[in-house]
């Protein structure tokens, strides 16, 4: 049985979990750049292999945890720069994986790859763009690829990658910024599309594409910073809707939500962080969703992001909308 093992509670009406005495408390950093190496060394694992669907973005949580680590020679430019020009498919999209279709998800994390490790200008940008542009539809809003599923997910995804190619021109941005006006619901939060559900994970996309297009002074700061500092549990841990459980991954789609409103200081730090560091496997390295989950590369990133907002233990200071250090971003560092 693992040292931070938590147990689910419902006290006070609200799911929450409860953090042992013994969960780790500091950053275990070297744990995880050894889980982070390990994870992407071992390619036969069940893991690794079940998780092909999404190998690129796996690829993206590996490489951002690291750099935000401060460590860049774990792996070297030409492994990536193999496996991303090796997925891009003749629409000029980037898929997961060889044999995978095109999509905007791959196709962003893909440019942060390429950002990330200073070859941009080995991808075939061109191609990128049109298949990007070839996303929008007449309302404004995005589909994730040919068959066109609509999420502001995927709106905030074509935009960030356009940002970081230099080439925003390229789609309809007034139209954009409507559908994504569209998507706000009475309680200040955003939805996957019009009249869905308040979602953080959606806030942070809506926020993002807004911050991205320079039109953040279209939303109400205060209810939507209030709906997020809602999130907060009695453990410290955020969720991402009412009466859910906190997941580490939540301390970045509230935070940087929050942090892009300049409201960062509207969730209690110190709660967090113990939240956060309580979710480190400390044998295996890497963060788990909750205390005592198995681990994996997504809350690991997500983990090590949400400290950086922190500004906890040295870690490279964050991007608050592309989840990048902003010693990589430069210039292009928006908040
Ligand atoms: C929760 O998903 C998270 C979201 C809906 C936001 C996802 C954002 C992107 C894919 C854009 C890329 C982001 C970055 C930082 C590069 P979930 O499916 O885990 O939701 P659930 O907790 O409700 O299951
Ligand atoms: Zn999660």
């Amino acid at each position: 049985m693992k040292l931070t093992e938590a147990k689910k509670s419902s006290e006070n009406g609200c799911n929450d979990v409860d953090i042992s005495d013994r969960a780790p408390s500091v950053v275990l950093r070297s744990l995880h750049s050894a889980y982070i190496t390990k994870y992407l060394s071992r390619k036969t694992t069940f893991e690794y292999v079940s998780s092909e669907y999404l190998r690129m973005s796996g690829i993206f949580w590996c490489v951002g945890a690291m750099d935000l680590m401060d460590k860049r020679e774990w792996i070297t430019r030409d492994e990536l720069v193999t496996v991303v020009l090796g997925c891009q498919k003749q629409s000029g999209g980037i898929s997961a994986a060889p044999g995978h279709d095109a999509h905007v998800l791959y196709t962003l994390s893909a440019v942060q790859i390429a950002v990330i490790f200073d070859f941009v200008e080995l991808l075939d940008v061109d191609g990128i763009v049109a298949f990007l542009k070839e996303r929008q539809n007449e309302d404004g809003s995005f589909g994730g690829d040919r068959y066109n599923e609509i999420d502001t997910r995927f709106t905030f995804c074509v935009l960030a990658a356009l940002y970081l190619l230099n080439r925003l021109d390229t789609v309809n941005i007034p139209k954009a910024v409507e559908h994504v006006l569209k998507c706000q619901n009475i309680d200040g939060g955003f939805g996957t599309r019009p009249g869905s559900e308040s979602h953080a994970g959606q806030i942070f996309c809506c926020l993002g594409t807004l911050a991205i297009t320079g039109q953040l002074e279209l939303v109400d700061p205060t209810k939507t910073a209030e709906w997020l500092a809602q999130r907060q549990c009695d453990s410290g841990g955020l969720n991402g809707r009412p009466d859910k459980l906190p997941d580490v991954c939540y301390s970045w789609w509230v935070m940087a939500s929050l942090a892009i409103l300049g409201k960062l200081d509207w969730i209690n730090r110190e709660n967090m962080k113990r939240y956060i560091t309580a979710c480190q496997d400390q044998e295996s390295g890497g963060f788990a969703d909750r205390p005592g989950d198995e681990p994996d590369p997504f809350h690991t990133l997500f983990g090590l992001a949400g400290l950086s907002l922190l500004e906890c233990e040295d870690l490279e200071p964050v991007d608050a909308v592309f989840c990048m250090t902003k010693r990589v971003l430069g210039d292009k560092s928006l908040c």
